[in-house]
């Protein structure tokens, strides 16, 4: 009975991150796990995947944080992105590297696009 609570908590998703964020922190896993697809300020400003909106462009849409805070539960993320605690339908694909993640990470990732927006 337990277990069935747990899972009913757990396979919720969106989790939106709630806590306050290191900006820094989360701008070495944007580096770290990011980049490949997303250009980063001032570490690949031209690189990512051309199809793929940069943090700083992700800050012009009105509700970028709330995207931000549940970036794991939008396409394409759902398909790699293995958050801690969080169950997730999709099984990992073959061709996609796997991206894990704690909840705190999201915090940070959420704190550091922050700081990209211009004041
Ligand atoms: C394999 C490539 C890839 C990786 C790796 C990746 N993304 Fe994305 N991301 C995309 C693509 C493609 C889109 C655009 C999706 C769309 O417009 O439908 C996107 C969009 C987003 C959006 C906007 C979502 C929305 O619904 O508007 C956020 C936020 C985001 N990514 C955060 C991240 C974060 C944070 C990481 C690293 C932890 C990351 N992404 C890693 C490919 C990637």
């Amino acid at each position: 009975m337990t277990g069935m609570v747990a899972f009913l908590v757990l396979s919720h998703a969106p989790l939106p991150a709630q806590a306050e964020g290191d900006a820094v922190a989360g701008r070495s896993l944007a580096i770290k796990h990011c980049s490949r697809c997303h250009a980063v300020p001032r570490h690949n400003p031209r690189g990512g995947i051309g199809s793929t909106p940069s943090f700083k462009v992700l800050t012009y849409i009105a509700d970028y944080v709330e995207r931000m805070q549940t970036f794991y539960d939008r396409r394409p993320h759902r398909a790699f992105v293995r958050l801690e605690g969080l169950e997730q339908s999709a099984p990992d694909a073959a061709y996609a590297q796997p991206i894990r993640l704690r909840v705190e990470d999201v915090d940070h990732l959420v704190a550091y696009i922050k700081s990209l927006e211009s004041k």
